[in-house]
């Protein structure tokens, strides 16, 4: 295998990164779904270098609470320590790799290693060596074998980050301003900055595809409604239509927004100042709840009121739903052929039981292995994955044309500041800048030797907004 380390040739496996993601004709060879060798360089280039989702911090309240995860392919502990400090390590032991912890979650003062014995404290530090004295003479430098540990860590409103990169920039740089629309995920319903919690268990299934199948289906896939028509036609949404609250964007305008230079995307709508409220058609608890919320957003969140968040991705596998149903999926590599899919689904804290309750039913029937809109998604990912391994398919590319070359209508924003590129799609109806952006950050990543590299913001230019020929709407602030 060939790659940019080895021969700054930026290729992969004897395939040119540029012909493979080549954005000025639309086009990404299957060959990125389906390679060993492709898969292997993305997880040295990009999954030990991103900023990864680990968790959420309402999984592991109490000092000693632990959760098992995943950055990339491996597993990781995240868990907060006897001072109630949250770490995130590498869930291998030092002696002889080991997994330490082989539980999902629990409470512990230690993890022993149930091989040989070692035992590593909650903040990481070796505690216990059988025949220390004995067989080691007393020698072992403890100190220097703990478990191995993330260099750089960061708790944004409750979700815990990590990167394996002590270079990386701070997780606010590497959001940069997708950070505006990522808070709709993380904030209460009614905008007053209260906490969010992990509702229930994480559901996590297999699903037989390439991780980016999903990736770039969250990251701003409009195309795609037709896969959904009989949820919508069972009117499963909480307003008792559609898959979600359909009435509210009566009259909104459609915008996509994309960050080429990072790889996020988000899909979303600016409803009208007057539209309406969504009402819930549930009991009278669960319809004033969310009647309250959608009035004090409206005064909480002044001119962002009208704006109503949808599905997106932060870079690389971290996607989401931001509103009914509020869920966090992560799509872990396992294979070219197949990932794991995790999903958590969040509340706000405060909300009655009863909603959350309504809420969990709601979220379950939606998404995850068993929500009717998921099982659409999956059927579409894995048979796309499986038609494109043959060896006449993986000649022919995928098509990402939609939209290029052509100026997007412009719109009223009021005043608001959209951050990224901004797409008014209310007429077209769909386009695929958003992952013509993730794939233009997907081969940033495979070409570039280090954060300098990768932190093209820094230098003032760009390298992934050349590929929008100049078809976006506008920019906006903070790219
Ligand atoms: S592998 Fe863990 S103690 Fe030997
Ligand atoms: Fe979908």
């Amino acid at each position: 295998m060939s790659n940019s380390h080895a021969n700054g040739s930026h290729r992969a496996n004897g395939h040119s990164i540029a012909d493979m993601v080549d954005l000025a004709s639309g086009t990404v060879s299957r060959e990125i779904f389906v390679n060993e060798d492709i898969y292997a360089q993305e997880q040295e280039q990009l999954f030990a270098r991103a900023w990864l989702f680990v968790g959420h911090e309402s999984q592991i309240p109490k000092p000693g609470d632990f959760f098992v995860s995943c950055m990339g392919e491996e597993s990781v502990i995240l868990c907060r320590d006897r001072e109630s400090q949250i770490h995130v390590f590498l869930n291998s032991c030092t002696h002889r790799g080991m997994k330490v912890c082989r539980y999902d979650e629990g409470n512990t003062p230690v993890f022993s290693c149930p091989y040989h014995g070692w035992s590593f404290a909650t903040d990481g530090k070796l505690a216990g060596v059988p025949y220390f004295k004995d067989a080691y003479k007393g020698e072992l430098d403890k100190s220097q074998w703990g478990l191995i540990e993330v260099p750089q860590l960061r708790n944004y409103k409750g979700t815990v980050w990590a990167t394996w990169d002590k270079d990386a920039p701070s997780f606010e740089e590497y959001l940069g301003g997708y950070r505006t629309y990522l808070d709709f995920l993380l904030d209460t319903w009614d905008g007053a900055g209260g906490e969010t919690e992990v509702f229930g268990g994480i559901e996590k299934w297999v699903i037989p595809c390439n991780w980016k199948f999903p990736s770039e289906n969250f990251v701003g896939d409009r195309y795609h409604n037709i896969s959904h028509r009989s949820v919508d036609l069972v009117g499963a949404g909480p307003s008792g239509s559609g898959r979600r609250d359909t009435q509210e964007r009566v009259g909104a305008t459609a915008l996509d927004f994309s960050f080429p230079e990072r790889g996020h995307g988000t899909i979303s709508f600016l409803r009208p100042n007057d539209g309406p409220i969504p009402s819930y058609q549930h009991s009278k608890i669960v319809s004033d709840y969310f009647a309250h919320c959608e009035n004090e957003r409206r005064k909480n969140y002044g001119k962002w009121s009208r704006f109503i968040p949808g599905p997106g991705t932060v870079f690389p596998n971290f996607s989401y739903l931001p509103r009914q149903p509020r869920t966090i999926a992560v799509w872990h590599p396992r294979s070219p052929e197949s990932h794991e899919a995790w999903r958590w689904f969040l509340v706000d804290k405060n909300a009655p039981a009863e909603v959350k309750e309504f809420l969990r039913k709601y979220y379950i029937s939606y998404s995850g292995p068993a929500g009717l809109t998921e099982q659409d998604d999956m059927e579409n990912w894995n048979y796309a994955h499986n038609a494109s391994r043959g060896a006449i398919a993986r000649r022919y590319p995928y098509n990402y044309q939609m939209g290029m070359g052509h100026d997007a209508p412009s719109f009223d924003a009021d005043g608001l500041e959209l951050p990224g590129l901004v797409r008014n799609v209310t007429v077209a109806k769909a386009a695929e800048q958003n992952q013509r952006g993730f794939y233009s950050r997907w081969a940033d990543f495979l070409r570039a030797s280090n954060w300098d590299e990768l932190a093209s913001w820094r230098n003032g230019h760009s390298n992934g907004a050349k590929f929008h020929n100049g078809a976006a709407a506008r920019a906006g602030s903070a790219l």
